[in-house]
């Protein structure tokens, strides 16, 4: 809870690239309904991208991208709070200071850090393996209880919770337990069938225009088996990547409609992939609008206020941390 008796969300993206419509259903969507009734924290980890992608150009083109996004997507500055998170140092001085109840074995257990060192065994550094102590930093500071994420991220709430509630243990009881809401929307799948990844080139980003989206949709997986255009498909099982589409983009009535289409073999792939990316550009268009309305200045200056916001919040909780440790 804050001040105002409201329940805290806290959660962040990292600047790795730019953001597609997986983000945007796995994470960004489910953001500013929770506005309303509750006290939001939503920020840009750019300390978290400098684990995987140390490029400075890298994250000097991503950073403000993504707090455009937040606010095209509904996200009012003025009620939730949007930073970046190397603007609140103090969740590094937490990170160094939760560390201190974290073991190593738990830390080199944890099943996205292995990934990681899978995917990039040549640069295994000190930030990916403590990546999740400074999430839990992150989200602990300021004393959230709601987590919106990705189920990716589930393990990493999970040793958040785990975390303070050690910490709480062992020390004083000060951190709130966080939770995970786990987005009800399934994951989106690339337009190849594949996991849709910044890096993956398979996605449909938030900023294409009208055209790209045209092109890229019509270049989606679609059920293989049908080889002829009257062959009935299976969209459920089969469809690869424009059945998942429409499933988050349609009505009831119009997902049934498609089901028994595409089944009976009359709606053929080629006129579900335009209905699929009528429907995407109509979805982006509005947000696309208001991205490019905003002045890059208008968007530093809400920033630099929401850092001091992020700041009251954060303080109180890393002072009592330190008292706690001793270091008062
Ligand atoms: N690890 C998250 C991701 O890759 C980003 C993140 C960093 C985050 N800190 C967080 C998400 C705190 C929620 C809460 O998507």
């Amino acid at each position: 809870m804050n001040d105002e008796g409201l329940p805290v969300v806290v959660s962040g993206i990292r600047a790795t690239g730019k953001l597609h419509l997986g983000n945007y259903f796995g994470a960004i969507r489910n953001f500013f309904p929770l506005q309303e009734k509750h006290q939001c924290f939503f920020f840009v980890a750019d300390y978290h991208t400098l684990t995987t992608h140390p490029d400075p150009d890298v994250l000097r083109q991503n950073r403000l991208p993504i707090v455009k996004t937040f606010l095209a997507t509904g996200i009012d500055p003025n009620r939730s709070v949007v930073y970046y998170q190397s603007s609140l140092p103090e969740v590094a001085e937490l990170t160094l200071l939760l560390g201190m109840v974290v073991q190593l074995g738990e830390l080199e257990r944890c099943t996205t850090f292995k990934e990681k060192v899978r995917e990039n065994p040549d640069n295994v550094n000190h930030g990916l393996l403590t990546y999740p102590v400074l999430m839990a930093s992150d989200i602990l500071i300021h004393r959230a209880t709601i987590v919106p994420v990705g189920s990716d991220q589930i393990p990493h709430v999970e040793m958040a919770r785990a975390f303070a509630h050690r910490f709480n243990h062992l020390y004083e009881n000060i951190f709130a337990i966080p939770k995970t809401l786990e987005n009800e929307a399934v994951r989106l799948p690339g337009l190849d069938g594949s996991k849709m990844g910044k890096s993956h080139n398979n996605g449909i980003d938030l900023l294409d225009d009208a055209t790209t989206i045209r092109e890229k949709v019509k270049s989606g997986l679609t059920d293989t088996n049908r080889i002829h255009r009257n062959d009935p498909g299976d969209p459920l099982n089969n469809c690869g990547s424009i059945y998942p589409l429409h499933n988050l983009l349609c009505t009831d009535q119009e997902i049934i409609a498609i089901m028994q289409g595409c089944k009976a073999g009359t709606l053929s792939c080629v006129e579900c992939k335009q209905m699929a990316a009528e429907k995407v550009v109509a979805l982006l268009a509005p947000i696309q609008e208001k991205y490019y309305s905003y002045n890059d200045d208008y968007v530093r200056d809400v920033l630099v206020e929401c850092a001091k916001r992020a700041k009251v919040s954060a303080r109180p909780t890393l002072h009592q941390v330190r008292q706690a440790m001793g270091l008062d």
